[in-house]
């Protein structure tokens, strides 16, 4: 079937730590550990976020290299196995409340609860692929997403034996550009804390980003709950099988249009190639619910480009039919970024991802302000670029104008 399967157990109290240890030696000596992931960070040094062991060789010597990620910049250090093991007996628990062990056929995750109780949740792995052999450690690199997840395979994404499928390539750096990018967000507004985070992908067509953003929630420790909302009914049938078929809890999808979803208390919302005025609906709603992180990447832009009036003076430029459709998307994109700056969004505007990858690169990135800013200048400006290109009707505007109280 092409697909690896899964066999989970379901998640459950255990008294204590050794057996989690115990398998961490035994599969690094048999060449089997793939990382081990510690998130949920509380310890004394804020600026730590997760710290991420993996086997690396060193003068002939296999020992764990531990990354440690942390906001603004990252220091690496390597420990023999033993040490390893002394650092975690005194560290889980107490200043990391999840870890991720990763090894050949297997993933056990341990997380503690607010009382300090020890939870796990092992899933086996059926014709996993392999680990690679432990390289040297320089040529480490620090990567947003494995190779090695299991949801790349059963998306096509890699072949039975870890490999990128050749002509699935860019969209695998678009996963990993996509991945990078969320977790910086994720981190700027403070999410990385939570112990639970909510996701709204509209337009997730075939749901690779989808998956991704869980699995990189997931692996911060963090219980993820994913919706994926996409028009064709065949696309949610098959990717709520593969979410089942890979035993992975909080993902669902939802056949639905987005203009007439309903949000329920969304953390991140994204809409990535969402046709036309769908990244309008999408970014409302994600206004609309208080998301802390907006992202999207805009498709086909219809709405402006018939009311565009511009001066005579641009005429001989805006004659070319490619000009006058890079206008409207600049003005419509625009103008989006300038409402959700008007609406308490820090808003970015940048190349997603180079065009040499996909044509569709453009993102727009808004993350929550935790603190109120006058708005006047920006909804002043978004005025007068209206009136000095003829535009009546923006769709966000209209949708923010309908369900937002007047003084906004
Ligand atoms: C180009 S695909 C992008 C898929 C995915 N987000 C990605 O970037 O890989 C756009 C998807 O949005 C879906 N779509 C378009 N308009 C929509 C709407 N109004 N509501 C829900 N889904 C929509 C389409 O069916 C299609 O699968």
């Amino acid at each position: 079937m092409g697909y690896t399967e899964f066999l989970s157990e379901l998640e459950f109290e255990v008294l204590e730590l050794s057996p989690f240890l115990q398998h961490l030696q035994s599969t690094f000596s048999q060449g089997e550990l793939q990382r081990l992931v510690l998130s949920r960070h509380e310890g004394d040094d804020k600026e730590l976020q997760r710290v991420i062991f993996r086997p690396v060789l060193l003068k002939g010597q296999t020992v764990l290299s531990a990354l440690y990620e942390r906001k603004t910049f990252d220091i690496t250090k390597n420990f023999e196995i033993s040490e390893a093991v002394e650092y975690l007996t005194t560290k889980l628990g107490t200043e990391f409340k999840s870890a991720l062990l990763q090894t050949q056929g297997e993933e056990w995750q341990i997380s503690f609860s607010k009382k300090n109780k020890l939870l796990q949740n092992r899933t086996k792995l059926k014709n996993a692929a392999p680990v690679a052999p432990a390289t040297a450690h320089n040529r480490e690199k620090r990567r947003f997403v494995e190779q090695s997840r299991a949801y790349l395979q059963a998306l096509g994404i890699t072949d039975a034996s870890g490999q990128v499928v050749p002509a699935m390539s860019r969209k695998w750096k678009q996963i990993n550009k996509f991945v990078e990018i969320l977790a910086k967000a994720i981190r700027e507004t403070g999410l990385q804390e939570r112990q639970e985070v909510h996701v709204a992908d509209f337009g997730s067509g075939k749901a690779y980003l989808t998956f991704a953003v869980h699995d990189y929630l997931q692996q911060l420790g963090i219980s993820a709950q994913v919706t994926g909302v996409e028009l064709r009914p065949a696309l949610v049938d098959l990717c709520n099988e593969t979410a089942a078929k890979l035993a992975l809890t909080g993902l669902n999808f939802e056949q639905g249009d987005v203009q007439h979803f309903q949000a329920r208390g969304v953390n991140v919302m994204i809409a990535l190639h969402a046709c036309d005025t769908a990244t309008d609906y999408a970014i409302h709603m994600g206004i609309r619910t208080g998301a802390e992180i907006i992202m999207c990447s805009p498709c086909c832009h219809k709405q402006i480009r018939p009311q565009l009036q511009s001066p005579a003076v641009l005429s001989p430029l805006l004659q070319h039919g490619i000009h006058l459709g890079q206008e409207a998307e600049m003005l419509t994109d625009g103008i989006r970024a300038l409402l959700l700056e008007a609406h308490g969004y820090d808003t970015q505007v940048f190349e997603f991802i180079s065009l040499e990858h996909t044509s569709k690169n453009k993102m727009i990135l808004a993350q929550k302000r935790s603190k109120a800013k006058d708005n006047r200048v920006v909804l002043e400006q978004i005025q007068a670029l209206k009136a000095f290109y003829g535009i009546t009707d923006h769709c966000l505007e209209q949708l923010l104008a309908e369900s937002l109280p007047s003084n906004i």
